[in-house]
C-alpha cells in the first residue's frame, strides 16, 4: 500500500523542467504569449452561449453578482495554480503537483482527472463551436446537411428557413403558438463540423508550440477587440438611453420564485455554478510551463493576468448585456449578438458571431495543448506508454501524443451530446481544483523550506476557500454527473492497475534504489 502513496521526489522533478535538447519541449513562450494563453483559453462559450441562460432562468440582472461570486471561487485555485507552477514549473500541471505532495495513485486520479476538464473540455467547445458555425452560414443563406451538424439523435426542426435544434427553439415556438410537429424534422448523426475543428486544431498544435501560440495571440486580439467593441457599444447605448437601463436593471435581483435556484440570491448562487464553465481554462496555462522561457516568474503572471483581465472583461459584458436587453428574453444560443442588435449597430452582430467562431477555436487550442502535456508528463513517469511522450524531432512538440488526443477528441465531439460534455468538464475540472489546493496545503506543512518564487497567500485559509468552494460547486451538480465521474474513475484505477503501476518510473526506483530509473 505504501507504493501506492509513493511520492515523485521534488528534486527529480526540477532536474526533468530544466532538461533540453530535442527530445525536450522548446522554451519558447514569454509573459505575453503565457497570458494571451490563458485568455485564449478562458473566452469562450461560457461568455458567448451561457450567459444568457444564466441569467434569463437563474439570477436576473445580478447575473453579474454571479460572475464575481464564480471569478472569486477561481481566484482562490488561481493562486494555489500559480504557487505550484512557479515551485514545479513542470507540464504536467495538478498531475505532477499531486505526484510530488500526494503520492503516486492520486497523482494517478488527477491525471485521469484531467482528461475530463481539457480534453472533454475541447470536445464541449467543439460542440458550441459548430452551432455558431452553423448559425451563422445559415445567416448567409447556406445549410449544411443536419445530420452532420449534430450529435446522435439531437432533434433539429425547419423553421423561419433555418434548421434549429428542438431544445434551443421550443420556448420561442410554443410562445408564438407553433407546434413542432408541424415543421419538417431531421435528426443529428455525426457532428462532423466539431470532428474537423478539432482535426484543424490538432495539426496546428503538432507543428510548433510557437505556431500554436502565435495562432492562438492573432486570435485572442480578434476576440478581446469584439468583446471590448461589445462593451465600448452597449455602454454608449446605455448613457444615451438611461431609462432602458433602469428599467431592465430593476429589480437587479429579481426574487426567488419559491424554489431554489430561481432568482433571488440562490438563484445567484446557482448562476455561478452554471457560468464557472466561462472561467475554466487559467489553469491551463500551467501546462505550458515546460515551454516558457522563465516559468519561475511568469507562470503566476500568465495565471493570474489573464484570470483577472477576463473577470473584468465579463462583468462588464454581463452588466451591460442585462442592461441593454431584458434578462427574460436572453435564453437564446446567441446572446450577445442579440444584445448588440438591440442597440441598432447593424454590423454588430456580425461582428460578435465571428468573435465566437474565432475565440471558441482558441479555447479548443489551449485545451488539446494542456492535453497533450499532461499525458507527455505521464508518459515520462511511465504510468502511460512511451510513445505518449515522445517528441518530434523538428517539431519539438509530443506529436504522437498530440495526434491520439485529437482522434479521440474529435471523436467525443461529433458523438457526445454537449450537456454531458459540459458537466462532466465542470466536475473533473473542480476535483482537479480541490486537489491543487490541498497540495499546496500540504507541501507548506511537509517542506515548508522550499524557496517558493510565488507564495499562495493567507495559506491555508486560501486553500481551505478553494476546496471548500469548488467542493460546493460540484455538489451543485446531478447526480448523473457525479455517477459518469465514478466510472470514469474506476476505468482510470483499472488501467491504473494494470499498466501504470507496472512501468512507474518511480516504483521502479524505489524497488530498485541504485539502478537510474530516471533517465530516458
Ligand atoms: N472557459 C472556456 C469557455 O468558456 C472553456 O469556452
Amino acid at each position: 500500500m505504501a507504493n501506492l502513496l509513493a511520492t515523485k521526489p521534488l528534486e527529480m522533478i526540477m532536474e526533468e523542467s530544466s532538461e533540453s535538447g530535442e527530445h525536450s519541449l522548446k522554451r519558447a513562450l514569454g509573459v505575453t504569449n503565457l497570458i494571451t494563453l490563458g485568455i485564449g483559453a478562458i473566452i469562450g462559450a461560457g461568455i458567448f452561449v451561457l450567459t444568457g441562460a444564466a441569467a434569463a432562468q437563474y439570477a436576473g440582472p445580478a447575473i453579474v453578482l454571479s460572475f464575481v461570486l464564480a471569478g472569486i471561487a477561481c481566484a482562490f485555485a488561481g493562486l494555489c495554480y500559480s504557487e505550484f507552477a512557479s515551485l514545479i514549473p513542470i507540464a504536467g500541471s495538478a498531475y505532477t503537483y499531486g505526484y510530488a505532495t500526494l503520492g503516486e495513485v492520486f497523482a494517478w486520479i488527477i491525471g485521469w482527472d484531467l482528461i475530463l476538464e481539457y480534453a472533454f473540455g475541447a470536445a464541449t467547445v467543439a460542440s458550441g463551436w459548430s452551432g455558431y458555425v452553423n448559425s451563422f452560414l445559415q445567416d448567409y443563406g447556406i445549410h449544411l446537411p443536419p445530420s452532420l451538424t449534430a450529435t446522435p439523435g439531437t432533434d433539429m426542426v425547419m423553421y423561419n428557413g433555418r434548421w434549429e435544434r428542438v431544445a434551443t427553439i421550443l420556448p420561442t415556438l410554443q410562445a408564438r403558438g407553433v407546434d413542432p410537429g408541424s415543421l419538417a424534422h431531421a435528426h443529428g448523426s455525426f457532428n462532423l463540423v466539431a470532428f474537423l475543428a478539432i482535426v484543424a486544431v490538432t495539426i496546428i498544435l503538432v507543428v510548433g508550440i510557437q505556431e500554436s501560440a502565435n495562432f492562438n495571440s492573432a486570435i485572442v486580439i480578434v476576440k478581446v477587440a469584439i468583446v471590448l467593441t461589445f462593451i465600448a457599444i452597449a455602454g454608449v447605448f446605455l448613457m444615451k438611453n438611461p431609462e432602458i437601463a433602469t428599467r431592465n436593471w430593476h429589480p437587479f435581483i429579481p426574487p426567488n420564485t419559491g424554489e431554489f435556484g430561481h432568482y433571488g440570491w440562490s438563484g445567484i448562487a446557482r448562476g455561478a455554478a452554471v457560468i464557472f464553465f466561462a472561467y475554466i481554462g487559467f489553469d491551463a496555462v500551467s501546462t505550458a510551463a515546460q515551454e516558457a522561457k522563465n516559468p519561475q516568474r511568469d507562470m503566476p503572471i500568465g495565471i493570474l493576468g489573464s484570470l483577472v483581465i477576463c473577470t473584468i472583461l465579463y462583468i462588464l459584458v454581463s452588466g451591460l448585456l442585462t442592461g441593454v436587453v431584458s434578462y427574460t428574453t436572453l435564453n437564446v444560443p446567441d446572446p450577445v449578438a442579440v444584445g448588440i442588435d438591440h442597440t441598432g449597430v447593424r454590423w454588430g452582430s456580425f461582428l460578435v458571431k465571428v468573435g465566437a467562431i474565432a475565440g471558441l477555436g482558441s479555447v479548443m487550442l489551449v485545451m488539446l495543448l494542456g492535453q497533450s502535456r499532461v499525458f507527455f508528463s505521464m508518459s515520462r513517469d511511465g504510468l502511460l506508454p512511451h510513445w505518449a511522450g515522445a517528441v518530434h524531432a523538428r517539431f519539438r512538440t509530443p506529436w504522437i501524443s498530440s495526434i491520439t488526443v485529437g482522434i479521440f477528441v474529435a471523436i467525443f465531439a461529433s458523438l457526445i451530446p454537449i450537456a454531458i460534455l459540459g458537466e462532466l468538464v465542470s466536475i473533473g475540472t473542480l476535483l482537479a481544483f480541490v486537489i491543487v489546493c490541498a497540495g499546496v496545503w500540504i507541501l507548506r506543512v511537509r517542506r515548508p523550506e522550499l524557496a517558493r518564487p510565488f507564495k499562495t497567500p493567507w495559506v491555508p485559509f486560501v486553500p481551505i476557500m478553494g476546496i471548500l468552494v469548488a467542493g460546493l460547486m460540484m455538489a451543485s451538480l446531478p447526480r448523473d454527473t457525479w455517477l459518469r465521474l465514478i466510472i470514469w474513475l474506476v476505468i482510470g484505477m483499472a488501467i491504473y492497475f494494470g499498466y501504470g503501476r507496472h512501468h512507474s518510473r518511480v516504483q521502479q526506483a524505489i524497488a530498485n534504489p541504485k539502478v537510474p530509473a530516471m533517465t530516458d
